[in-house]
Formats: structure tokens, C-alpha cells, sequence
């Protein structure tokens, strides 16, 4: 029987590999923790533990008691809000993600799953097809974080064996939950705009393209990744993870090829020059050798599940 623990539970990506995980490993074998309580009653259908991941007692007393077989480490403050309070986004990232690498070299952990994200890249790395080995130039606290985390990762591996797996996740787009302080957010907030007949502000200018993936890719990748045999992990700071590039105007046109009278307005924000210090796309060819990565959904297959998916939510909630 296979254990696992997912921190961060109650987040975008938190509520998909939970749900993901259950269908996998069986409810009773994934708990979930969080400092706030997940609002999904599948999700909260395994067991539930409060938890500040910052604490380094909680987060010891939980992983020794726990032992389990796989973490998936998510707690995290992303680049926009991160903006904002600079210091306590460096202290949740990386407290965190070296409390539960202590647990692990104590050896209560066997396998972690850490995200990282393109918010290493910045304006000094290549803007297209960006190369596994690039230089990372972050300008958010929150790249810094996922820069100096993933040389972490690499270190508790080396050092004490540690096995600890990353990708960098680009901007990731699902309906099951909402994205909440990144600056990719965009792409989520707008289909549910489109499905309530709303015009929508882009907080983004209409030719700024970023790296994206729909979520059933990424959760798909994640758990492919952990499965894979220990040996064939290569990259152990983070692999670059791909599957489309696209700006604000495109995925507007995509959505305009199921309701023509959607419209967009382009208010940039400061999120704007988060976006364009990104790069547009990224090469993920090492995570395709290395263990058989390969994306299946790409924009105009995404638009039509984002709006079904979306449709079909709000007439379960009228039922
Ligand atoms: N989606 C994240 C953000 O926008 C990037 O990893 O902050």
C-alpha cells in the first residue's frame, strides 16, 4: 500500500492532483493538508490535516508520523501576489520546501514532488524554445524562490540522496479550481467570462504570449514523472515542461470560435512586466528523453473543454 500526502491541498493545482491521486492510489491512501480548508467536497473526502508548512515542528510531527511514500509539496505564494509581500513569499517557498527535505534526509519521506516554474526564466534568457540549461534571470521573489529551490533539490539529492523530482510548470489552465496571485491567472478568469456572456479586462496586453498547458496535461506529467524509475531522472533542479504558447488575443479568438460576441478589453497592470521578463515558449526535450513527456491538449481542444466543462458546472449548481 502506497502512501502519499499532497500540502498545499486547497490550491489550483492542490484540488486537481488530489483528485487526480484518489482515482490513482485510492482515497484512504492520500491525505491532504493545508492552512486553509479545501472548498471541494471530493477533495475533502480524504483525511484532512491543518497544517502551516511554514512550522517546522507541524511539518516534521506530520511526515514522522506519517512515512509516507510520496509527497507533493505545493504550498506556495506565486509572482503576483508575491510582489506584494516579498519577504513572506520567500518565507513560506522556501521554509517550506526545506522542511519537508529535512524530513526526507531523516528519511520519513521516500519520493518528493516540488513545482517549479518558467518565473526562473527573465530577461537575459532566450525568449523562444528555451533550452533545459538556460540561464535563469528570475525578477519576481517568487522566481528567486523557485531558483534557489530547485539548486535545493539538486543538493538533497546529491548530498543525501534524497529523491526529489520538479518540473517548471508554465501558466496552468483547469476548471475544477481557480488560479489565485500569478500572472498567468488570465487564461483561467477569462473562459468563465466568456461563459457568463461578460466582456473581460486583461489584466495583460493582447500580444503578450507566455508558456501554458491545460491542466490534465500537467497533472498527467506530474504523476508520470514520480512513476518514472529513479534512474532515469537526469535533471534533478527542474525540468522544463511544455505544451503550447499563446497571448491574450489568440485565446480570445479561440473563444470567439464558440461565442462570436465574446469581447476583451486590454487593461495591463503590473502583471504586465512580470509577463514580458517570461519567455514566450520553452523546450522540453530533456523531459521527453528522460521519461516520455509529451503534451496532448493544445489551445483550440482546451477552449472547448474550459467552456463545456465550465457549462456543465453551472447547471449542476442549478440542479
Ligand atoms: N502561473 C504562475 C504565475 O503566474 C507561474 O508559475 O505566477
Amino acid at each position: 500500500m502506497s502512501r502519499t500526502l499532497v500540502i498545499g491541498a486547497a490550491g489550483q493545482l492542490g484540488i486537481e492532483l488530489v483528485l487526480a491521486l484518489q482515482a490513482q492510489e485510492g482515497i484512504a491512501n492520500v491525505d491532504i493538508s493545508d492552512i486553509r480548508v479545501p472548498a471541494h467536497n471530493e477533495v475533502m473526502k480524504s483525511r484532512f490535516l491543518h497544517l502551516d508548512a511554514t512550522d517546522e515542528g507541524a511539518v516534521f510531527k506530520i511526515l514522522e508520523e506519517g512515512r509516507y511514500d510520496a509527497v507533493y509539496h505545493l504550498a506556495a505564494m506565486l509572482s503576483a501576489i508575491g510582489e506584494k509581500k516579498p519577504i513572506a513569499a520567500w518565507d513560506l517557498n522556501m521554509q517550506s520546501l526545506l522542511h519537508v527535505l529535512e524530513a526526507a534526509k531523516e528519511g520519513w519521506v521516500k519520493r518528493i514532488f516540488w513545482p517549479s516554474s518558467i518565473a526562473v526564466f527573465g530577461p537575459q534568457t532566450t525568449r523562444k524554445h528555451v533550452p533545459q540549461n538556460a540561464l535563469l534571470d528570475p525578477t519576481t521573489v517568487y522566481g528567486i524562490s523557485k531558483q534557489a529551490g530547485e539548486y535545493w533539490c539538486r543538493y538533497y539529492h546529491e548530498k543525501y540522496g534524497v529523491d526529489v523530482r520538479s518540473v517548471r510548470y508554465p501558466g496552468l489552465i483547469g476548471h475544477r479550481s481557480l488560479p489565485g496571485g500569478g500572472t498567468t491567472d488570465y487564461a483561467v478568469d477569462i473562459y468563465h467570462a466568456a461563459h457568463a456572456r461578460e466582456r473581460y479586462g486583461c489584466f495583460l496586453q493582447a500580444d503578450t504570449a507566455l508558456p501554458m498547458m491545460y491542466m490534465d496535461d500537467a497533472v498527467r506529467g506530474t504523476l508520470e514523472l514520480m512513476a518514472a524509475p529513479a534512474d532515469s531522472i537526469q535533471v534533478r533542479t527542474s525540468y522544463n515542461l511544455s505544451a503550447m504558447s499563446f497571448a491574450p488575443n489568440e485565446i480570445a479568438e479561440s473563444i470567439r470560435q464558440h461565442i462570436p460576441s465574446f469581447e476583451i478589453d486590454y487593461v495591463p497592470d503590473e502583471r504586465q512586466t512580470i509577463a514580458l521578463s517570461w519567455p514566450e515558449s520553452i523546450a522540453d526535450d530533456a523531459a521527453r528523453a528522460d521519461w516520455g513527456w509529451k503534451p496532448r491538449i493544445l489551445l483550440p481542444e482546451m477552449t472547448q473543454l474550459m467552456l463545456d466543462a465550465i457549462a456543465n458546472q453551472s447547471l449542476e449548481v442549478q440542479d
